[in-house]
């Protein structure tokens, strides 16, 4: 199997893109993050090959031997493919591309679904990846259309994007929306509408001004009035309380500024993504693994969302790229290394090939005890990505941008 990460110049490239201001990313990290990808490698292509997509997409493990699958629709079906994307993607090897392909192409229906917002995550972090690796024209039409679908949800008045129909909410707009918004960046720019450029903008516009508090923490719901696009309430849905710092919401939050501002270079977003990654920062344990909310009266006697860890992780090393101070970038920087290092250790790794999963110990959903110290297929993709981005063993966004 080709492994970019034992050339000389996979190495070289990776102490030039995480040396930041002081400290290399040592070889002996090198050698433990290039580890876990062919640990990565042999799970998912072992399950890749013995699941069939027709019974649904890998979301979390279950005694910690199968994957528990969700349909299609499910906001988390894109990651599972993601995975096999960026395992193609760090090793050349064309067993894992066939299944890539295999798991990628069943969400074709997804196209013109408009039943959520969570297309991004679906199609983006599947088709996008694919179309990025394979340039096959028919994945750029599913995201084209897919993109068009998203947009249906957009509201002027509000100038967001709905997160989700029904239930006890009016017009929900939830902070973790700000990912999807990558799908509309890349449409306008690839032969899409360009209004869906102003699109996102303008959603990320409304969700910097509602979401994200005073402090640097982010509420999760903002319900609005679709009429005059007030707010009625904000509110938290898997958070400990409406005040309170949901762990995921915060690293959603902090991904989802950073490129934004990638994508557009409006200094305000930057600006907010550094204080909700100065905030998530400030209130992490020593192990940087954290809690799966900031404000659970329990902590340390409560959950870790893992999960959260890989997200903010991820977004972090964006960040401290774009970060000029140097005494910022440079703990950015740090912080991503930290929180890789204690993810990448017991108990939150788990190496056994009889689990098919690598991070263990995320929070789904508290409130509703769901998923509460799970194995989530989310956690495994942002580390993937995290550990890639790193090595500089995948296209980074920013230097392609
Ligand atoms: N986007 C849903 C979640 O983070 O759980």
């Amino acid at each position: 199997m080709k492994r970019f990460s034992s050339s000389l110049l996979a190495v070289a490239a990776a102490l030039v893109l995480f040396s930041g201001c002081s400290g290399l990313l040592g070889s002996k990290k090198s050698d433990a993050y290039s580890d876990v990808l062919d640990v990565a490698h042999e799970k998912y292509l072992a399950s890749a090959r013995a699941l069939d997509p027709a019974d649904g997409f890998p979301r979390r493990v279950v005694n910690g031997t199968s994957w528990e699958t969700t349909p299609a629709e499910g906001w988390t079906s894109g990651f599972y493919p993601g995975v096999l994307w960026y395992l193609y993607e760090e090793s050349g090897d064309r067993r894992m591309l066939e299944q890539a392909r295999r798991w990628t192409e069943p969400l074709e229906e997804l196209k013109t679904f408009t039943g959520h917002h969570d297309l991004g995550f679906m199609v983006y972090n599947s088709f996008g990846h694919g179309y990025r690796l394979t340039r096959d024209p028919e994945y750029k039409e599913i995201l084209l259309q897919t993109a068009r679908s998203l947009a249906s949800r957009y509201n002027p008045t509000v100038g967001a994007i709905k997160s989700w129909d029904g239930g006890k909410w009016t017009y929900p707009v939830i902070i973790d929306n700000m990912m999807n918004l990558e799908l509309l960046f890349w449409a306008a720019k690839n032969g899409g509408d360009k209004s869906l450029y102003n699109l996102a903008v303008q959603h990320a516009r409304t969700s910097q001004r509602e979401h994200v508090r005073q402090d640097g923490s982010t509420f999760h719901v903002i319900d609005f009035d679709p009429n005059d696009g007030k707010v009625i309430q904000k509110k938290t849905h898997q958070g400990y309380s409406d005040a309170s710092a949901w762990a995921r919401g915060q690293a959603w939050g902090l991904y989802g500024f950073t490129m934004t501002y990638r994508e557009t270079k409006e200094p305000e977003f930057l600006r907010t993504a550094q204080r909700i990654a100065d905030r998530f920062l400030e209130r992490m344990p020593a192990d940087h693994v954290p809690f799966w909310d900031f404000d659970d009266p329990a902590i340390p006697n409560t959950e870790r969302d893992a999960s959260a860890g890989a997200i903010a992780a991820s977004g972090l090393i964006e960040l401290s790229h774009f970060t000029t101070d140097p005494v910022r970038k440079e703990a950015y920087r740090k912080a991503a290394s930290d929180i890789l290092t204690g993810l990448t250790a017991s108990p939150f790794m788990e190496t056994s090939l009889r689990n098919p999963s690598l991070l263990q110990h995320s929070v789904g959903s508290k409130p509703h005890n769901s998923e509460v110290d799970a194995a989530i297929i989310y956690g495994d993709y942002y580390l993937v990505e995290a550990l890639m981005r790193v090595l500089g063993e995948t296209e980074l966004p920013w230097k392609t941008n």
